[in-house]
Order: structure tokens, then C-alpha cells, then sequence
């Protein structure tokens, strides 16, 4: 018998951040939060199960892990994506962002360039803010049809006129949803090579591939990139265990290991979460099924949310995703500045969505929603969006046009 998805599990009064923080992140207690990218989902019935072995256990010292805690993640990577990781590369950080921003501190200095391309996740802006370094852009180019490419010429130039010695990689890329292809990372590997620079490559989302496509580990590409290469992968987006604050990083260079590792230490941080160890040992052990059947699930609320809007809303359109369960709207249709769009979806569709803009200003008309939720809440979702969008605008001929109060004759 397969998992199924469908229970709707209340979350609010959970110290859940996307249901019980409204007021503070500009949400709204009334509106679905289709939000920030965690699932509506329990975890595997093998990560709950090993949770509540913990804590009937009862004592939550001091935790580390043995051997068997990289082999089981070498089982992943390796069957899962021909990755090949040396146990001696392992570093474990609490979360992938807390290691973007140890590896911007750690291989550049204050005012140095950080590419990235954006409309990008957003710490990774913040992380390069925040830690004083220079912000260069490569943005990622919009071909209509829902998909995103690369323009690898305005990237070698970027990072040729800039000196750029770290580039911060999304890959699968949240929000745009891209899978690249062998052939993208290839390229974007070898120009980093040329002009020695740095690859942080952000993999958290590796393990949500729709089919037809296929997630490349950047560093297993080629020798060469593996050791020009931070590779960033955790089991918190694939098992829903953000909160347990776990992410395992891959640095074959000896040298780079070493200070990043410094880095870390800097922080004063030493032993990570007992509860994420375990979780995560329990999830790459016997995860997998689950994931399967998740992934199918997710799947299939891609296509109610293709077919829907397809169908009733014309002035939104769907970027493809190829991987991820977060979904980029192309709302521009709608012709709402963004304060509008923001207030439209937030006020009157009542769903709080992530505002395109927050991903930079390349966002600009979209939205981005998470489908990381029963089917009957997504239906319910978009039953609430076609509601707004009939009440805001007019459906004439089939055309979204603005309310014009002269049609109603
Ligand atoms: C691309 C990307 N990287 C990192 C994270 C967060 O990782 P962590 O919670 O481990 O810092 C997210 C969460 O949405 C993400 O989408």
C-alpha cells in the first residue's frame, strides 16, 4: 500500500512560522499560507517513529554520529545521482543557509563581488548583504512559454569585469524551478574554472525532480569541478525536517575544507542537533518509498494547478517547474502593480503567497506558491483565486479585461 497525502493536518498553535506568524511576516490570520517552502505533510512514518524512540529515550545530551551516518548518506547520493562522496569531506552545518554564508565569509572579503542569479532565493541576496560583500547579478532570462535560461555570455562577463571569486549556484532553482541540464552546469562549471572562481552549488532541492528531468550533481560532472565545488544538500526539503536544523556539506578540496571549517568554527558552533541526526539517519534509511510516492503526489497537484489555471485563469500563468514543489506564478496578465498583486492575492484571494519581488526586482508580477499540500487545499486555493479574479475583473470573451463599469450594460 502506497503513502498517501491527503490528510489535512491542522498546524496552527504549532510554532509553525507559516501558520502562527501572520502578523509578523505580513501574512494575514485569515489567508491559506502557500508560502515559505516547508510541507503540510508529517514525515516518513520511519523518521517519526525513530523521533519518538528519542524521546521516550528521554536524555538529549550532547549527540554525534558514527560511520554509519555517512554511508547512509553515500547510499543516497551515490544510487540516487552517481555522486561519490569521501566520508572526509563531510561537514555538517545546521542548515544550508547558515553554510552559504560561512562560505561567503570564508573565500571572499568585505566588499568583494558574490554572483548570483536571480530572481534568486532570497538569503542568498541577504547572506551577501549582510556579511558585506558586493552583490553581482547574472539575471536569469524569462523566455515566456513558462521557461528560464541562462545567459552564459552575460555570466563569463560579470564575472571577468567584477573579479568575481564566488558564485552562489541554485540548482534546482527555487523560484524559477529549473532542472539545468548537464550541459548548463557544464558550461557554468567551465567558465567558473576559467576565471577561478568558486562554486557554492545549492542542491536542497535535488530530490524533487519531475519527470522528464534529471538533477546533476555539479560536482560529479568532472574532476575539476569537484574540486572547485561546495556542494549543499540536507534531507530538510525532501522529508519536511526544516526545523530540525541539519544539512550535510561536500568539500573534496582538502584546502577549502580546512577554511571553511574554520569559518565554522569562528561561529563557535561544534555538535549539531541530536533530533536532526537522528531524523536525518531514519529518513536516507528508509525514506525512500515515502519520497516516491510524494513526489508523485506532487506531481499530480501540478497538474490540478496547470489545469486549473489553464482553464479558468488566463491572466496567470504557470512557469513549468521541473523540479521543486514551489511554483512560480506569471501573474503579469492580471496588469497589478506588485503592492497590488501582493494585496489582491493576500486581501482578496485570501492566499499568502511569497511576493515576487522578495526574490529580487526581476520578480516583478509574479508570485510564488508552495504545492506542498493536500489536494483539497490547493483546491480550495485556487476556488478561493478564480473567486477573486471574477470578482476583481470581468471575464469578457474570454479575455481578462479590467473592470469597466460601461461592459455591464
Ligand atoms: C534553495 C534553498 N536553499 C536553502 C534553503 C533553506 O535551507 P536551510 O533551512 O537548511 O537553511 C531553502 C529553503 O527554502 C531553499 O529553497
Amino acid at each position: 500500500m502506497g503513502y498517501s497525502f491527503d490528510e489535512i493536518i491542522p498546524r496552527k498553535n504549532t510554532n509553525s512560522l507559516k501558520y502562527d506568524f501572520a502578523d509578523e511576516r505580513g501574512g494575514a490570520e485569515d489567508a491559506l499560507p502557500l508560502w515559505v517552502a516547508d510541507m503540510d505533510f508529517a514525515a516518513p512514518p520511519c523518521v517519526t517513529d525513530a523521533l519518538a524512540r528519542l524521546a521516550r529515550h528521554g536524555i538529549f545530551g550532547y549527540s554525534e554520529v558514527k560511520a554509519d551516518y555517512f554511508d547512509l548518506l553515500y547510499q543516497w547520493f551515490s544510487v540516487r545521482f552517481g555522486f561519490e562522496p569521501k566520508a572526509g569531506w563531510l561537514v555538517k552545518t545546521p542548515g544550508v543557509v547558515f553554510a552559504i554564508a560561512a562560505a561567503v565569509r570564508a573565500f571572499t572579503e568585505k566588499g568583494d563581488p558574490v554572483l548570483i542569479q536571480r530572481p534568486a532565493y532570497y538569503p542568498f541576496s541577504e547572506v551577501i548583504h549582510v556579511n558585506g560583500r558586493r552583490l553581482i547579478n547574472n539575471p536569469l532570462v524569462y523566455q515566456g512559454q513558462g521557461a528560464y535560461r541562462i545567459d552564459f555570455a552575460d555570466f563569463e562577463r560579470k564575472i571577468a569585469e567584477n573579479n568575481v571569486k564566488l558564485f552562489i549556484l541554485c540548482s534546482p532553482h527555487n523560484p524559477v524551478g529549473r532542472v539545468w541540464t548537464r550541459e548548463e552546469l557544464a558550461a557554468l562549471g567551465d567558465i567558473c574554472l576559467r576565471h577561478g572562481c568558486l562554486v557554492v552549488s545549492d542542491e536542497i532541492h535535488c530530490d524533487f525532480i519531475y519527470p522528464g528531468h534529471t538533477h546533476t550533481v555539479l560536482a560529479s560532472l568532472k574532476p575539476e569541478f569537484l574540486n572547485n565545488t561546495i556542494t549543499c544538500t540536507a534531507p530538510s526539503k525532501t522529508f519536511n525536517l526544516a526545523g530540525l536544523q541539519i544539512s550535510n556539506i561536500f568539500i573534496a578540496d582538502e584546502s577549502l575544507r580546512v577554511r571553511f571549517k574554520h569559518e565554522i568554527e569562528r561561529t563557535g558552533f561544534s555538535q549539531l542537533n541530536g533530533a536532526g541526526l537522528t531524523a536525518c539517519m531514519a529518513a536516507y534509511r528508509g525514506g525512500g518509498p515515502w519520497l516516491k510516492d510524494l513526489n508523485q503526489y506532487l506531481a499530480d497537484n501540478l497538474e490540478f494547478l496547470r489545469t486549473f489555471l489553464f482553464g479558468k485563469i488566463p491572466g496567470i500563468r504557470m512557469v513549468e517547474p521541473e523540479g521543486t514543489y514551489l511554483v512560480w506564478l506569471d501573474c503579469r496578465g492580471l496588469n497589478l502593480p506588485q503592492p497590488e498583486l501582493d494585496s489582491f492575492m493576500l486581501r482578496e484571494a485570501k492566499l499568502w503567497l511569497d511576493s515576487g519581488t522578495i526574490f529580487g526586482p526581476e520578480g516583478e508580477g509574479f508570485m510564488r506558491i508552495n504545492i506542498a499540500c493536500p489536494r483539497k487545499v490547493l483546491d480550495r486555493a485556487l476556488g478561493q483565486l478564480l473567486h477573486a479574479v471574477r470578482t476583481h475583473f470581468q471575464l469578457i470573451k474570454g479575455e481578462l479585461m479590467h473592470e469597466n463599469p460601461e461592459s455591464k450594460s
